[in-house]
């Protein structure tokens, strides 16, 4: 029976992991007629599109399955540059970035999951997802870009209603729309405050209102689609992997037991739960000439949808792809994507994770998860769980 897959499909926004394993088994990309496009759901295929076509796609057309195929717009940031511009607006806070950056950011980070997280124990119960690991993260994004903390709560609010997705939803709502427009609304505020008083910013604002690049400088529009860029990927996924760590410990009671008796082991919690659950899911690009990838001939003006939540369960590369194992050992991964655009966040991301995870689990070794209470993602982007309800003995 052919796969028929349409990335906003009920099925394939709901659980799109059977239409996975489906495609890699015919054994190449597949072809999706409708939208002239082609889904690399093998990990062979998407780790050769990324290392070695990187000049035979453009980033330009967009990454988003919205922008490629519903033609919704395309903010101008690195993100969405080829190389050469890529690299070098990309390497503007690129310090920050590294291991060493990441490192730097340790204790800072510690201390602020320890704040948020000490109201929550004497609770002796909350949501792991909303409460905590989302919290935390938008708190550190906003730091780390310089935006009033007091704020985080708003533009935390504003980016759940912007990834929002109603069962039959085919891209953005009015919903979704006039939450990005609050959100723009908000960082153009900001953006013409410190443009008035340059003293007022700090982090990664400052850095790129006074960068120039080939004697280009950033104006306000290429600034606020920065800082939205940075605000949504800093804050969404680390905290769908804290979140799913959880719940999937809470399914294998030996893994977890093993992980209590050694929070050495949390590391490779963060990876193999990033790996079995990958929250990105998939993100696109557009050929602009021909090239071969995975036995596929791809045309140029054809769209490639890269789809990493599936490339890490390819039995092809991971043994028993489809067993969550904290003990496995990955050779290679595509958990942070491949290539020049690969996340800029990782260092941050695994370190912001495992700091989570090993605050809240060194705190309440007893805590136990509300498995029938827990909520995954709907939409064709982000995958993963966004409510895993805990509880334990009130600290
Ligand atoms: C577990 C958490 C995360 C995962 C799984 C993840 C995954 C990814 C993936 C797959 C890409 C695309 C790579 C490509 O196009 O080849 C990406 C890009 C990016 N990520 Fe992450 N990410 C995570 C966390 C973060 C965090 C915390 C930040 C915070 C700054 C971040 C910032 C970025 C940026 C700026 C890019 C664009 C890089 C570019 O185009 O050059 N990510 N991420």
């Amino acid at each position: 029976m052919p796969v028929h897959y349409d990335p906003f499909s009920d099925q394939a926004m709901r659980d799109p992991f059977p239409l996975y394993a489906a495609m890699r088994a015919e054994g190449g990309p597949h072809f999706m007629p409708e939208y002239n496009a082609w889904a690399l759901t093998r990990f062979q295929d998407v780790w050769d599109a990324s290392m070695h076509h990187e000049a035979d796609v453009t980033w330009t057309a967009g990454a988003l399955p919205t922008q490629l195929f519903l033609g919704e717009p395309i903010p101008h940031a690195f993100t969405t540059m080829d190389a050469p511009a890529h690299r070098k607006w990309r390497g503007v806070v690129r310090r920050d970035y590294t291991p060493e950056g990441a490192r730097a950011h340790e204790a800072r980070f510690r201390a602020l999951t320890r704040e948020v997280l000490a109201p929550l124990l004497a609770q002796g119960g909350f949501d792991a997802y909303r409460d905590y690991a989302n919290r935390v993260f938008c708190l550190n994004s906003g730091h780390n870009l310089g935006l009033p903390m007091e704020d985080a709560i708003t533009w935390r609010a504003l980016i759940d209603e912007i990834v929002h997705r109603e069962p039959g939803q085919k891209g953005s709502s009015p919903r979704n729309q006039s939450a990005a427009a609050e959100l723009g609304g908000y960082l153009f505020a900001y953006v013409s405050r410190i443009r008035r008083d340059p003293s007022l910013a700090s982090g990664h604002t400052a850095a790129y209102m006074n960068a120039e690049i080939d004697g280009e400088r950033l104006d306000d529009v290429g600034l606020v689609n920065i800082l939205m860029n940075f605000l949504i990927l800093g804050s969404e996924t680390t905290p769908m992997v804290c979140a799913g760590a959880l719940h999937y410990l809470e399914q294998h009671p030996e893994q977890k037991a093993a992980v209590l008796a050694d929070l050495s082991l949390v590391p490779r919690l963060f990876l193999e739960t990033a790996r079995f659950d990958q929250p990105t899911n998939m993100l696109g690009r557009r050929a602009v000439r021909d090239f071969t990838v995975g036995g596929a001939q791809i045309k140029a003006g054809q769209v490639l949808l890269y789809i990493y939540a599936s490339a890490c369960r390819d039995e092809a590369e991971f043994e028993r792809a489809d067993a969550f194992d904290i003990f496995r050992t990955h050779h290679r991964d595509l958990i942070y994507g491949a290539g020049g655009h690969k996340c800029l966040g990782m260092h941050l991301a695994t370190m912001g994770g495992v700091i989570l995870l090993e605050e809240f689990m060194r705190a309440a070794p007893d805590y136990r998860v509300e498995l029938a209470n827990c909520e995954r993602a709907y939409g064709e982007h982000l995958s993963g769980f966004l409510r895993v309800p805990v509880g334990f003995a009130p600290l």
